[in-house]
């Protein structure tokens, strides 16, 4: 991944900790300039320890990190004036106020925002005078966010800028990150919100014990996951008419197909419940979520081997596009 118009790029990245354990397990990313791009993951994924190898706060184990087409860590003194750090968890001196801690933020940043303006882009003019330690947790947040910004970072970092946020913070935020995005500025965000990632980002990546798992736009990651037709099979249903492949003993028991054609599937099973004069039960159909293609791989986690598919062990044809058989689609019985 060479390309120039990168300004965030990783190739092979890894991280292990000084225990031995490797957190980062070769993850390869590249982030257009003016984009915005969002890592999820589940807790202890691996999100925070890859974004501190891109911002430039510890060494790659493995792997190689450009931003802005340094190494971060190596060209620090180059490369951090011109980027906007939110860690995760943030700390500041709690006995002074908002305006006070981010002006002396602004002391050691080159090109400083004024300090009214930095508090003014999150919100929270009305409270310069608060001492930090009378700021709630979100409008300590918030003040986070105005310190990554104070420098006009041209590519900013920003590790769960959201978690704590009322439902209002958190749209003032999407909004302020949209604004910076349409301004030219690159954003690199983590979160555990899919509807902050679906509704914000230009293209995301979804890691699972130190590796990408997937990535693309929020429409080609939702698009790889199959679709879901569920309902109730009477108990009067002869078993030679059953439709898609299903099984005999579906009877009376609610059915989950998955289909990479929904369209055609859905069809089949309308068509065949009108001609044998059967009524679906509950019946719904829909295509797939974020959130149904995180947790698909979340439970990667509980199901054991890495690659462990959700389902109890039916294929879903995964992220390889393959349609598989009408058997491989019926999920679960149950
Ligand atoms: N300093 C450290 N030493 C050893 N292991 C660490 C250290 N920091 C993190 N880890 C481990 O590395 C793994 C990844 O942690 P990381 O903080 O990167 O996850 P994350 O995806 O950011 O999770 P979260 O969503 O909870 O913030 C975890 O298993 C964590 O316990
Ligand atoms: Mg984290």
């Amino acid at each position: 991944m060479t390309d120039d118009e990168y300004v965030i790029e990783a190739d092979g990245l890894r991280r292990v900790y000084s225990g031995g354990f490797e957190a980062v397990r070769g993850i390869s990313l590249g982030v257009r300039r003016g984009e915005v791009f969002a890592l999820l993951g589940t807790n202890g994924a691996g999100k925070t320890s890859s974004v501190e190898l891109l911002e430039g706060l510890a060494p790659a184990s493995g792997g190689t990190v450009r931003v802005l087409g340094r190494d971060p860590w190596r060209d620090r003194a180059a490369v951090r004036p011109r980027i906007g750090v939110m860690l995760q968890e943030g700390g500041f001196p709690s006995d002074l106020t908002a305006a006070e801690t981010t002006r002396m933020w602004a002391g050691c940043t080159t090109g400083a925002r004024p300090v009214a303006e930095a508090l003014d882009l999150v919100g929270l003019s009305g409270r310069a005078g608060v001492r930090v330690k009378q700021l709630s947790g979100g409008e300590r947040r918030r003040l986070d966010l105005a310190l990554a910004l104070l420098g006009r970072p041209e590519v900013l970092f920003l590790d769960e800028p959201t978690t704590g946020l009322d439902a209002e913070g958190r749209r003032d935020t999407w909004d302020l990150v949209r604004a910076l995005r349409d301004n030219g500025t690159t954003v690199l965000l983590t979160t555990h919100y899919l509807e902050e990632a679906e509704s914000l980002a230009d293209r995301l990546a979804i890691m699972h014990r130190g590796r990408i798992v997937t990535a693309g736009t929020p429409a080609e990651v939702t698009a790889r996951r199959p679709a879901r037709i569920r309902f109730t099979l009477p108990e009067s249903v002869p078993a030679a008419r059953l439709p898609l492949g299903l099984r005999a003993g579906a009877q009376g028991q609610r059915v989950e197909i998955r289909t990479h054609d929904l369209q055609q599937d859905l069809g089949e099973l309308i068509d065949w419940a009108r001609a044998s004069d059967v009524v679906l039960g509950g019946l719904d159909a829909r295509s797939a979520s974020l959130e149904e293609a995180f947790l698909d791989i979340a439970q990667r986690e509980q199901h054991g081997p890495e690659d462990a598919l959700v389902g109890g062990g039916h294929r879903d044809s995964g992220d390889n596009g393959d349609h598989g058989d009408f058997e491989d689609r019926v999920v679960g019985v149950r």
